[in-house]
């Protein structure tokens, strides 16, 4: 097992170090079985809305080759795949094993024809098996967050998509505002937590909160946006605030 580290700092509350992007594969392995039911329980179902926003953001339309980096067990990669519909293709690529087999398996009990031209890749979300200019839309969900270099991963994106098209960043907002920072602190300290303890994943969760902490702003997610290479970057905050969609035109 990874050498995930839990640290206590008396003022900040337990804190949950995972440095390097093997560790960060683990994690997402391990949480995969209980993964989508945290998800519609812990946002009360929000995230589907969320989701729906994003891949809209993505201007993927009928026909379309689009890509989901960071798919996990495949969400948004569906929510593109209805979108492009049976004549596009939709590509969901994740580095956790156990998150794609259970996207895999979501795809074998769904019915709906687009969904047969979606493919499941594994890779790494730093080093994009794709030639330049590949992509009509992509969209990320909870994953930039979580690349161990956000730079490297944006600019594989810009790099991968056509020119004039689209990415969509969806994520927990690092917000400016104290306030809202203070109360996302708490719910994820009072409410996800707890939960996530529930089905043994409290460490997992821990990780949630500095990992937000560790994110960009929105201003900071327009600039690198800039800075690899596309031509305009918009932020937008959702969910009263407590999540983000940056989307970028290459
Ligand atoms: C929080 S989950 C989000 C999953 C999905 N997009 C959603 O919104 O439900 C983050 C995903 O990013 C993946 N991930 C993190 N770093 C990655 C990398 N460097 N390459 C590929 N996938 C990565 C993890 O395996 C995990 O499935």
């Amino acid at each position: 097992m990874a050498s995930l580290q839990l640290g206590v700092s008396s003022l900040a509350g337990p804190t949950f170090q995972i440095r390097c992007s093997s560790e960060r594969q683990a994690l997402f392995n391990r949480i995969a079985p209980v993964y989508d039911n945290l998800n519609d329980m812990l946002s009360l179902g929000q995230h589907r809305i969320w989701k729906r926003m994003a891949v809209s953001w993505s201007r993927a339309k009928e026909g379309d080759n689009v890509l989901d980096v960071c798919c996990g067990s495949g969400d948004l990669t569906f929510l593109l795949s209805e979108r492009v519909g049976p004549n596009g293709k939709a590509f969901g690529f994740d580095f956790s094993k156990e998150q794609l087999l259970i996207a895999s398996t979501r795809q074998k009990l769904r019915s709906k024809t687009c969904y047969k031209n979606i493919k499941w890749m594994e890779g790494n979300a730093l080093d994009l098996p794709f030639p330049d200019s590949s992509f009509d839309a992509v969209t990320i969900g909870y994953g930039l967050r979580n690349v161990v270099d956000r730079h490297k991963a944006m600019a594989e994106i810009c790099r991968v998509l056509k020119q004039g098209s689209t990415v969509s960043v969806l994520d927990f907002n690092k917000s400016i505002n104290p306030l809202s920072t203070t109360i996302q602190e708490l719910m994820i300290d009072n409410i996800v937590v707890p939960v996530a303890s529930g089905y043994g994943l409290e460490d997992e969760y821990i990780y949630l909160k500095s990992s937000i902490k560790d994110f960009l702003t929105g201003n900071e997610l327009e600039k690198l946006a800039l800075d690899v290479g596309f031509s305009t970057a918009k932020h937008f905050e959702i969910g009263f605030g407590f999540m983000g969609n940056l989307v970028a035109i290459r």
